[in-house]
């Protein structure tokens, strides 16, 4: 396992589209496992592989609790609901936070490692975490939502 640089601020790639995933081989288990150990390195929640610098529709997330680390690949929204406001911050955009509007409730259909098909429901900490990481997936980032303005911004 390694931990990879984590593409910040104005880098170009994490605006782009990211690729589904047809291979299910040991590179994508290689860059998962990197993934996760890179998220883990820097405290977060959540690392989308746009943001190591490879445009790939693969996610992972650790909430640090007892479900331990999650990989998603391809991952798509089967169902939302409700609403909640919360303070996102991202990784990619290190120093920054903002408030985000998103679902309360999101239910996601993903392949597993091995491609296997499966749904995950998730709610408001989890809900907004698959939801920050699914846009960088289609080059979207927090601050394209949030609702206040950030002091950063002049
Ligand atoms: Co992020």
């Amino acid at each position: 396992m390694a931990i990879r640089i984590i593409r910040t601020d104005n880098d170009p790639i994490l605006r782009k589209l990211s690729k589904e995933v047809t291979v299910f081989d040991e590179k994508l288990q290689i860059l998962v496992d990197d993934m996760i150990e890179t998220m883990h390195h820097a405290d977060g929640v959540g690392l989308a592989a746009p943001q190591i610098g490879v445009l790939k529709r693969v996610i992972v997330i650790d909430l640090y609790d007892d479900e331990g680390p999650m990989a998603l690949i391809n991952p798509r929204f089967i169902d939302q609901s409700g609403l909640q406001i919360e303070e996102e911050g991202c990784l990619s955009l290190p120093g920054r936070h903002g408030m985000v509007k998103r679902p309360l409730s999101v239910t996601v259909q993903f392949e597993d490692i091995d491609g296997e098909t499966y749904e995950l429901t998730g709610e408001e900490l989890l809900a907004r975490v698959l939801c920050h990481e699914i846009d960088h997936l289609d080059g979207i980032l927090y601050i394209d939502k949030q609702v206040t303005v950030e002091n950063k911004e002049a």
